[in-house]
């Protein structure tokens, strides 16, 4: 029979742990609690981008212009509006995501912390037509459909 005090230190409970402990700091290797809701709203024209890349004022401002959503039309009915603003909104960035010039930004691929992590990948990989541009992280990061961006899960292609 396994001892009751093992569930404590399996993986499994780390991962509760880790979910409970630390909700909104966007931080690499995490993940944002899915919400199928969000998923099939915001999920059909590039990967539902994890809440925590971006804080609280980005998400308010890309929630309350959909109708001209980055030169297209990714409106929503009031109420899915409001229940998806809520979950961004509560599992948002704490810091800031300021670009480099300090101007906050809708984007999570123009923060400073974006460029950063990202800096080893050349401006010639993000143009390649497998690629397209830097907001196609599922060309990249295999599970980010998943919600998962850790560094083992990152194939470039060619
Ligand atoms: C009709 C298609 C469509 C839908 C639906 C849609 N988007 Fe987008 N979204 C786009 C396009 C196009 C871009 C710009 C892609 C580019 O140029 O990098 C974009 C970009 C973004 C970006 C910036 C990505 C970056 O870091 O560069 C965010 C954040 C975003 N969308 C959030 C959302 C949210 C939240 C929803 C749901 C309410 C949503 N999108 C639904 C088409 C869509
Ligand atoms: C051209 C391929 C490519 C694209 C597209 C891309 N990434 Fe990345 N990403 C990388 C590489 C390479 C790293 C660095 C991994 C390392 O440092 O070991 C990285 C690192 C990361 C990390 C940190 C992973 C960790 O655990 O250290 C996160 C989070 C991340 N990317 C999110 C995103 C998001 C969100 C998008 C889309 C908005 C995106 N990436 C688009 C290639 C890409």
């Amino acid at each position: 029979m396994r001892h009751p005090t093992s569930f404590l230190t399996s993986p499994l409970a780390l991962g509760l742990f880790m979910l409970c402990a630390v909700p909104a700091q966007a931080d690499e290797g995490r993940r944002t609690p899915p919400n199928p809701q969000y998923q099939q709203e915001c999920g059909s024209c590039h990967v539902a981008f994890p809440a925590r890349l971006l804080d609280e004022g980005a998400w308010r401002k890309t929630m309350g212009s959909l109708d001209k959503h980055f030169g297209t039309d990714a409106s929503l009915d009031a109420a899915t509006r409001e229940a998806i603003t809520k979950y961004l909104v509560a599992n948002s960035a704490r810091r800031e995501r300021p670009t480099p010039q300090g101007q906050p930004t809708q984007r999570i691929t123009e923060t400073a912390w974006f460029k950063r992590e990202h800096s080893e990948v050349g401006s010639a990989v993000w143009q390649r037509a497998s690629i397209k541009m830097p907001s196609n992280c599922a060309a990249c990061h295999t599970q980010a459909e998943q919600g998962s961006f850790g560094e083992h899960q990152i194939r470039i292609p060619k």
